[in-house]
């Protein structure tokens, strides 16, 4: 049998430097790398090329759009995103608003404007090349420890094993790492670097990916299909889903706050790009007021948040509310419906046909769709 299983074969009990398990790295590895070559996800259009052969502008681009959304989200912009800038110094060369644009929907704005600051980086300091070096790779905007990993394995097959949370789920459950997340982040980083194969790299970093996204699941693992159903701690003591541990679920905040439509006789509509810092920042929008948090801040009535926003004294509470949840707070947003004849605050009037191509972010359609 490989890798017969002793008692101890978890990490709890182990000071890092100890052998962590007694089931052969290689063999595990060599397990999971079969796995992957027969059902790995190699149809994702960002894998177009072998690990290490691939092209890096295509690698990063698809790392930072995958940075907290899925995959199914991630590909129609990834080849949107490529066909229009086809290479980093294309993109660097990009008008901004049209990157912001083509981002909208996608969330997470300030990887948007770093993922251009970075192009251009690259582009202009480079020479249009990415380093092939982990701490290089940290260095640039936008790219933190998971991401620089994730390329340097990936588009170079560096020594390098990606920890995000799919990496997190599958290696705590093989070694029933009882530790809460985050905290157990560096022991899995640990674990990982001891599975990881001196060549194929990247592949071994997709292949954790992948496990953990189609077989790994987070509620219902199907250890049936799983290559190291036999070593895995966690499924011979029938508790996989159990893993990685977490710490109880603090409920998210409500914010609230009211927006404003402003519209003009000839039916075109106030927008404004809200602030680079901060979130949705540097999109386009309907002007808020500040997003107060119930129960802690003071919220504005009606009338107050007229003043606050220059409407003056025509207006009116349009029916409902615009309800929306951001990753660490839910947000109420009502509508106040004026109709203008001076421009109270920097902005631009647009036509309510043209609302669609301003690619507005999530909340700001729902404004929309309710104050029509
Ligand atoms: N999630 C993050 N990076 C990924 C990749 N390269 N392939 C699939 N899912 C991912």
């Amino acid at each position: 049998m490989l890798g017969g299983r002793p008692a101890n074969h978890n990490l709890r009990d182990h000071a890092p430097s100890e052998p962590m398990s007694q089931t052969d790295p290689h063999h595990l590895t060599s397990k999971l790398m079969k796995w992957f070559d027969a059902s790995g996800r190699g149809n994702l259009p960002w894998r177009d090329a072998p690990c290490g052969a691939r092209d890096p502008y295509r690698v990063w681009l698809a790392e930072i759009m995958l940075q907290q959304t899925t995959v199914a989200a991630v590909i129609p912009y990834f080849l949107d995103f490529t066909a229009r800038w086809p290479d980093v110094k294309a993109l660097a060369a990009s008008d901004a608003d049209d990157v912001m644009r083509a981002w909208a929907g996608l969330g997470y704005y300030a990887r948007a404007r770093n993922m251009l600051k970075c192009a251009r980086h690259v582009a202009g300091e480079r020479q249009g090349a990415f380093p092939r070096d982990e701490a290089d790779l940290r260095a640039l905007p936008g790219i933190g420890p998971y991401t620089a990993a994730a390329i340097a394995a990936i588009a170079f097959n560096g020594s390098a094993a990606p920890v995000d949370g799919n990496v997190i789920r599958v290696l705590s459950r093989l070694y029933a790492i009882a530790d809460i997340m985050p905290a157990n982040k560096a022991k899995i980083g640990e674990v990982a670097t001891r599975l990881l194969p001196k060549e194929r790299s990247g592949d071994f970093a997709e292949a954790l990916m992948d496990l953990g996204a189609t077989v790994c699941k987070p509620k219902s693992p199907d250890c049936a299909a799983c290559p190291w159903e036999a070593d895995c701690q966690a499924n011979l003591a029938d508790e996989a889903a159990a893993y990685p541990k977490k710490a109880p679920k603090k409920d998210k905040p409500t914010r609230r706050g009211w927006a404003v439509w402003m519209e003009r006789a000839d039916g075109a509509v106030l927008l404004e790009r809200r602030p680079d810092k901060g979130l949705l920042g540097g999109m386009m929008g309907f002007p808020t007021t500040p997003w107060v948090v119930v129960g802690q801040e003071t919220e504005l009535d009606a009338a107050q948040a007229a003043q606050a926003m220059g409407v003056g004294s025509d207006w009116r509470i349009v029916d409902g509310l615009v309800h929306h949840t951001f990753t660490h707070f839910h947000l109420e947003l009502r509508i106040l419906k004026t109709h203008l004849k001076i421009v109270p605050r920097e902005g631009i009037w647009c036509p309510r046909a043209d609302l669609d191509a301003q690619a507005l972010p999530t909340v700001m359609k729902k404004i929309a769709r309710l104050a029509c």
